[in-house]
């Protein structure tokens, strides 16, 4: 499917004027397509500003029955009787310009793989946002190293790159930044302290498929770059991930890995068979095969995502305690997995931000608050008290770096702060993005009647 490129800059010009009307035209809440004078929220038994439902996610795409019902029957599910696997990283490494990509079983597999081939190892740090999703702490305890957490930059939700040199130590070995929600991470700042420390930069992109920054796509700015297409995300298969990267010693060396350490490529021609420790981490052919149906809709519904956002981002700002995310210099484009803001309760008299949530939901607004805590949820504690961390790491270290978990305020605050729209709202009309503003402005004009 061809589509117009649309870049942020290009929307702006355009859209932003179409809001300011919005705004000008409609300087009083109209409470919502579900019709009715609400002046009672929903939650109090008042009319939800909508009743309609949202696109739910996956779509299939009627035009991939006729090839997915031929790979079903041939029988060549394995990588390495088809061509979907070779397909799809070609069109994918196309897609976002990277000179090459592998495909992987998921997204937690293609960042173990590539830890792997950056030497990452037992004993060694890794640092890395803590705002993400948990997947990208278990991977690093997966290679037996420690997640080194940098505090978060609340207006970009992203790791604060000024907030990165204070955590290297003589053990750290790689900074994995992750563009959450599909906000790019601060990446020139974040190279710069790579190459100054000699650190390679893995890029956590698992949620951020033709996200931009500085006009390049994410996942190829760094070393290596990894993305998932788990059932959720824009470019779904069920499960699935991939590698991006342009350095071919290091693709070779990540498909090796991931093919049970089997030599690949020019670089490591003539070597006997299993020259490097690997896993099976492969994608299947069925797996790649609706990866390339789906990938049909992935730009223009980057751009629709895109389009509603710049629309939320003018609107949704104006309403006191309604704080849209912001992107990190230099960064071009979100791929909005989530569209984010912040809801500060003091301008809401003190509404908890549960309630406001519940409020929001209530008038027909699905929700979500973010990451939390996660740091005290088990898994580190767990990890850290095992033998293995024991032996891999002094006391002190340990001691330290329990204390350094409680020094994360930004993203503390961050965690209590966030609200998040889910990606498949932001595929709906501007009608529809009136809905969302219309319920948050109703909630602030009558947040009242919830205290
Ligand atoms: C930021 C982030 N990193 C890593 C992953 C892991 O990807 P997967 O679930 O495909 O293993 C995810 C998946 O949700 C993610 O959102």
């Amino acid at each position: 499917m061809k589509t117009k490129r649309v870049t942020r800059r290009k929307f702006i010009a355009s859209s932003s004027a179409g809001a300011a009307g919005a705004l000008l035209s409609n300087p009083l809440p109209v409470f919502g397509s579900a019709g009715g004078a609400a002046t009672e929220l929903a939650l109090k038994g008042g009319k939800p500003v909508r009743t309609a439902d949202w696109l739910s996610w996956p779509v299939w795409d009627p035009e991939a029955e006729k090839p997915m019902l031929e790979l079903l029957r041939s029988g060549d599910w394995y990588r390495g009787d088809g061509m979907q696997c070779k397909e799809f990283e070609k069109r994918y490494a196309g897609l976002i310009g990277a000179r090459r990509v592998i495909a992987t079983a998921s997204g937690s597999a293609a960042l173990i793989a590539s830890l792997q081939v950056m030497g990452i190892d037992a004993g060694d740090e890794v640092i890395v946002s803590p705002y993400t999703f948990i997947a990208s702490y278990n991977v690093i305890f997966d290679r037996h190293a420690l997640p080194v957490f940098a505090d978060t930059d609340q207006e970009t939700f992203t790791i604060n790159p000024h907030k990165i040199e204070e955590k290297i130590t003589d053990r750290t070995k790689a900074i994995l930044p992750v563009h959450i929600f599909g906000l790019p991470a601060d990446m020139n700042r974040i190279l710069a302290i790579g190459e100054k420390h000699n650190l390679p930069v893995i890029e956590d992109a698992c949620q951020a498929w033709l996200a931009e920054y500085d006009g390049k796509m994410c996942g190829t700015l760094g070393d290596l770059g990894c993305f998932s297409f788990q059932n959720s995300k824009h470019i779904p298969s069920g499960e699935g991930g991939a590698i991006s990267g342009n350095n071919d010693e290091l693709m070779d060396r990540a498909f090796a890995y991931h093919n049970c350490g089997r030599p690949h490529g020019r670089s490591m021609a003539g070597m006997k068979e299993n020259p490097v420790r690997g896993s099976n981490r492969r994608m299947t052919e069925v797996q790649a095969g609706l990866l390339l149906s789906q990938m049909r809709r992935a730009r223009s519904d980057a751009d629709k995502r895109l389009e509603n956002a710049l629309y939320l981002d003018a609107r949704l700002k104006e309403i006191p305690g309604i704080i849209p995310y912001k992107l990190s210099d230099g960064a071009t484009r979100s791929s909005y997995h989530f569209y984010p803001f912040r809801y500060k309760k003091e301008l809401f008299d003190g509404l908890s931000r549960q309630k406001f949530m519940a409020a929001l939901r209530a008038e027909g607004i699905p929700c979500y608050p973010g990451y939390g805590r996660q740091y005290f949820d088990g898994l580190i504690e767990e990890a850290i008290s095992s033998s293995g961390y024991k032996r891999l790491f002094s006391p002190e270290r340990l001691k330290r770096y329990r204390e350094e978990l409680h020094h994360l305020p930004d993203n503390d605050q961050l965690t209590e702060e966030a609200v998040a729209l889910f990606q498949n709202m932001m595929l709906a009309e501007r009608s529809d993005m009136d809905d969302i503003v219309n319920a948050v402005q109703k909630i602030y004009t009558y947040r009242k009647q919830l205290l």
